[in-house]
């Protein structure tokens, strides 16, 4: 047989292959040179207060510039071939390390006016998963997740032997003092006395809660998520919240979508919100943008549970429901899109 007709042979039982697997929503990578997806990443910095005129122009601009810094780096990543993992763990480092926002630097205080941080990430070509929660002195504890789920064969570690990992991997490290602003040290005075465990009042504010988020879809198709915070002003130490539990507040499946959420977290683990969003899409055949609505704009919304989230699905299309006054948040796009938005 001619070389030619041998090679268009090939190249037909390679395509077809391809064509199911795409017929069937199969999580396969697609191989690479063949096909290449317009990647799309969407971010988030937490849902909650300010209502609109709350803030200076110059605090919202302060706001926009780093959502907009984010998606940049986030958007490097992409556009050079990188995976939705990397663009994830590079958006939520960089959010992390910004005062701004409440993970990382600059996060929201427990009830003795300590930063406990939770942070966890998914990746939906494997579906594997890493997560830490109620660590202390791990600079960037979305990257301590990504080694959990790539080293150990646990999702989740906490506290003491989170740091511990994190310390062995050779993890920046620092005092617990590192995570406190001036800004988050006067709201937390402001906020005593520290809240008990009981009472469960629904009042929207960002000093309360918020949240960093990214979700994204690589050029191979693949998705990922990735959702870092210092959970609720004033918690009972030791709480953990939604954001590192996988299914709650961080969820990403190739055979639907990615998602990162954002809002009072004991709702979001009661609801299951990720996985739900998911499941929606799966098992209901529903477009994603309905899914979303349903969740946030029904069923939390129904129990008086403010937040929102940020969702990708496996063919681009993006949502960013919210049911509070304002959620941080933006996107980006292979086409060159980019935008940002508060309110
Ligand atoms: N959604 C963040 C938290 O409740 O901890």
């Amino acid at each position: 047989m001619p070389a030619l007709v041998t090679c268009c042979i090939a190249f037909l039982l390679f395509s077809s292959t391809l064509l199911s697997a795409q017929n069937t929503g199969s999580a396969t990578a697609a191989p690479v040179g063949l096909e290449r997806h317009p990647w799309v990443l969407v971010i988030h910095g937490g849902a909650g207060g300010p209502v609109k005129g709350t803030l200076t122009t110059k605090e919202e601009q302060a706001y926009l510039d780093k959502l907009n810094e984010a998606l940049k780096l986030g958007s490097g990543v992409l556009s050079h071939g990188g995976s939705s993992l990397d663009a994830v763990e590079t958006v939520v480092r960089f959010m992390e390390d910004c005062p701004l926002f409440n993970a990382g630097k600059g996060a929201v205080l427990n009830e003795n006016g300590k930063a406990e941080l939770d942070a966890a990430i998914m990746d939906g070509l494997t579906g594997m998963a890493g997560a830490v929660a109620c660590v202390t002195t791990i600079k960037n504890p979305i990257s301590a997740a990504r080694r959990v789920m790539e080293k150990t064969s646990h999702v989740m570690l906490c506290g003491a032997g989170a740091e511990k990992f994190a310390r062995a991997q050779h993890l920046e490290m620092v005092d617990p003092t590192y995570f406190i602003t001036p800004e988050r040290l006067a709201a937390w005075k402001k906020s005593r006395p520290a809240p008990t465990a009981k009472p469960e009042k629904n009042e929207p504010s960002t000093e309360k809660h918020g949240t960093v988020g990214a979700v994204a879809l690589d050029e191979n198709g693949n998705l990922a998520a990735a959702t870092s915070t210092g959970g609720m002003m004033g918690k009972m130490t030791g709480r953990i919240g939604d954001s590192p539990i996988i299914g709650a507040g961080t969820y990403a499946s190739n055979k639907t979508c990615a998602v990162s959420a954002t809002g009072h977290g004991e709702f979001f683990i009661r609801n299951v919100v990720a996985y739900d969003m998911s499941a929606i899409m799966e098992y209901r055949g529903a477009p994603l943008e309905e899914a979303g609505k349903i969740i946030i704009q029904d069923k939390l919304r129904n129990q008086k549970a403010d937040g929102g989230l940020i969702a990708v699905d496996k063919d681009g299309n993006i949502t960013m429901p919210f049911n509070t006054n304002a959620m941080f948040r933006g996107f980006a796009r292979s086409t060159g899109e980019q935008e940002v938005a508060i309110y």
